[in-house]
């Protein structure tokens, strides 16, 4: 991929940039806690979206999308934001580090990305925090904070894409370390890093294929359910909230906020629950409590489709460890805990039984745990 990248560059532009990259990422557990202050366990993954980035002289941004054969230029003030829904990424990247009162000169890049698209692996903060990184590097000696590229990332989607996300995605994609997960409180925004060597198991995920689109989707109706909620409780997010809580404020809150926010309180919790339990090496309550948030995320937070809820019972049948739904929902993938044993056999179940009922194979991808964004030696 990043020879392809180099040779088109090295065609539109006539010359050689520098190479940057960032990953997507997967989350082992804590769905839609991210936006409630809540803790999120994610790692960064060995799909990634790489960018050969060259100063050039003017004000203007000249990009091309190799995975979409498309071009676009672009001025960096406000007022410049272009149409095409890619672009508008590098350039809210670059509006959002000028508004932190850094500097973006213009520049050509040339971008590719290996990161499945609407699987819920993150590709747009891959996209996001891998200019985020780039712009630190060439326009401002690395000067900015790394959770302020994080930042940058999110407020893009805010503020450009029109997703109101929490800060996991970015988080990840940014500060991705090999073969760790990390726990980020996403209040204090403290987080840990947390090897993860899972002797006896393999983490795999298995993409539906069914597309998700959080644009005007229900994704922001969500985060505006657990706003009412916490608001009700007097609250700014559903953090300190238990269940006890909720049950108090239960006639006073429709039952679908009243079903947001339960899935929220438990979440929280699960997070907690697989931290201690990974660090005994209790991969059984690891397993268990992905279970029970697919549950969760299916039933009460209603994020699920029938071809993921298939692939998860699908999984339980056969005996997998642990499997949910995995990122945003509405589509894309299911995160498997398989032990080695059972792994091909799962592989091999999960395929003939999805493509007998759908039509289609779902992709399996094993997961690796990677590096976050970096500038790529060559
Ligand atoms: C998307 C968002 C994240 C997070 C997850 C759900 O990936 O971008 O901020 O809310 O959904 O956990």
């Amino acid at each position: 991929m990043k020879q392809k990248i180099k040779e088109l560059f090295n065609e539109k532009f006539g010359t050689n940039g520098v190479m940057y990259a960032s990953a997507g990422r997967i989350n082992l557990i804590g769905e839609h806690t991210d936006y409630n202050g809540g803790f999120v366990f994610p790692g960064a993954i060995d799909k990634y979206i790489a960018a050969m980035i060259n100063v050039n002289g003017t004000d203007k941004v000249r990009a091309y999308s190799a995975d979409l054969d498309s071009y676009c230029e672009f001025g960096l003030n406000e007022e410049d934001a272009p149409k095409e829904q890619w672009a508008r990424y590098i350039f809210g990247v670059c509006r959002e580090t000028i508004k932190r009162g850094f500097t973006v000169k213009g520049f050509d890049t040339v971008f590719a990305g290996n990161v499945p698209l609407g699987a819920g692996l993150s590709s747009s903060a891959a996209l996001e925090s891998c200019f985020a990184f780039a712009l630190n590097d060439l326009f401002n000696d690395n000067k900015i904070e790394k959770f302020e590229l994080a930042l940058i990332g999110q407020s893009t989607e805010h503020n450009y894409c029109g997703v109101n996300c929490g800060i996991m995605d970015q988080f990840a994609s940014v500060f991705g370390k090999k073969n760790c997960l990390m726990r980020l409180d996403c209040r204090s925004l403290e987080h840990e890093y947390f090897p993860f060597d899972a002797k006896g198991y393999k983490l795999v995920l298995v993409d539906s294929k069914v597309k998700h689109e959080l644009v005007d989707s229900p994704y922001n109706k969500r985060r505006e359910s657990c706003e009412r909620v916490a608001a009700k409780l007097g609250m700014e997010t559903l953090r300190d909230a238990d269940f006890a809580m909720l049950e108090a404020v239960k006639a006073k809150i429709s039952e679908e906020d009243y079903m947001r926010a339960r899935f929220v309180i438990g979440e929280k919790q699960r997070v907690l629950d697989v931290c201690e339990a990974l660090e005994k090496g209790d991969f059984e309550t690891v397993g268990a409590r992905m279970y029970e948030t697919h549950n969760g995320l299916s039933k009460d937070y209603e994020v699920s489709c029938v071809e993921l809820d298939f692939l998860n019972d699908v999984a339980k049948e056969c005996g997998v460890t642990g499997s949910r739904i995995m990122g945003g929902g509405f589509g894309g993938c299911t995160i498997n805990l398989v032990k080695d044993d059972l792994y091909d056999k799962f592989i091999e179940t999960v395929k003939a039984k999805f493509n007998e009922k759908y039509g289609h194979e779902p992709v399996i991808y094993p997961v690796v745990i990677s590096d976050g964004a970096h500038k790529c030696e060559d």
